[in-house]
């Protein structure tokens, strides 16, 4: 990939800035700065390697030279009043969970889900993760950008103890090599799509029949402010209507998740 073959194969989608960088700290982070230059709604940003990528909850992410995708789109959006509920920034991560997932269903025949809120398995294992950051001058809400990095070849993965979850990547699964432009043409066009229902019961109800573990026992670490982490285990029941995630507990109590993770249960 380059910047010619990445324009050239993007050029018929209705993108802003479209750039390829060899090598970057984080996509995301110059997702940001490119914001405070100006950059246009569906601006796209894609790095060969990135060196300081990150991921949820302060994680590290990495991105090895040549085997992965990772990217990030610069989503303006007029977002007011009620559509700025406590929890609407899980459905942007939400949205590149779901272009990415029916994505890898519909063109490449993977079986692949969605571990709430937003982390891509297939067979049980991560291949693809979404950070989703709201940009912000003052009180006024600039951008979403919505970062997405995906494992492709097998030697693209990190070694095991720098991760918090086990790792795959698409080849071990497809059997075959897939090539990352046109898998990016693929995402970016379903998330254009996704983009217009974001707000409606149609996104959670598309989000909710794509989840991991749906009825099987797991556990859930909460993010619950002063408390710190909080656990649960239990069995995932779906989603509400504005995405957080129904635990059913033991003792009959229904618990509502807003942040957090999910576990196989050990
Ligand atoms: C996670 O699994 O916690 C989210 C990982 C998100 C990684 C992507 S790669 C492109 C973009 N740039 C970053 O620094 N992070 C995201």
């Amino acid at each position: 990939m380059n910047q010619e073959t990445l324009s050239a194969q993007l050029a018929d989608l209705s993108l802003g800035w479209v750039q390829y960088l060899p090598k970057v700290g984080s996509t995301n982070d110059f997702a940001a700065h490119w914001i405070d230059a100006g950059a246009p709604d569906m601006s796209v940003v894609v790095a060969n390697e990135q060196t300081a990528g990150r991921g949820r909850m302060r994680r590290r992410w990495f991105t090895r030279p040549d085997g992965a995708l990772a990217f990030s789109v610069v989503l303006k959006c007029d977002l007011h009043g009620n559509d700025i509920d406590s929890n609407w920034l899980i459905r942007f991560t939400a949205l590149g969970a779901v272009a990415v997932c029916s994505t890898l269903q519909r063109e490449y025949h993977l079986p692949a889900k969605i571990k709430w809120p937003n982390d891509v398995l297939i067979n049980k294992r991560k291949v693809a993760g979404i950070l989703a950051e709201a940009k912000w001058k003052g009180e006024k809400l600039l951008a979403i950008i919505l970062g997405i990095g995906i494992n492709i070849a097998s030697d693209s993965l990190p070694e095991a103890e720098e991760l918090d979850y086990p790792a795959g990547a698409l080849e071990e699964f497809s059997h075959q090599s897939i090539e990352r432009l046109p898998l990016l043409k693929f995402i970016l066009k379903d998330i254009i799509r996704w983009r217009a229902f974001l707000m409606d019961d149609s996104f959670i109800k598309t989000w909710e029949r794509n989840l991991a573990f749906i009825n099987e026992w797991v556990r859930v670490h909460q993010e619950d402010g002063d408390k710190g982490t909080v656990g649960y285990e239990g069995v995932i029941l779906g989603l509400n209507a504005d995405g957080s995630l129904r635990v059913g507990l033991r003792n009959g109590i229904v618990e509502d998740i807003y942040l957090g993770d999910v576990h196989i249960r050990v």
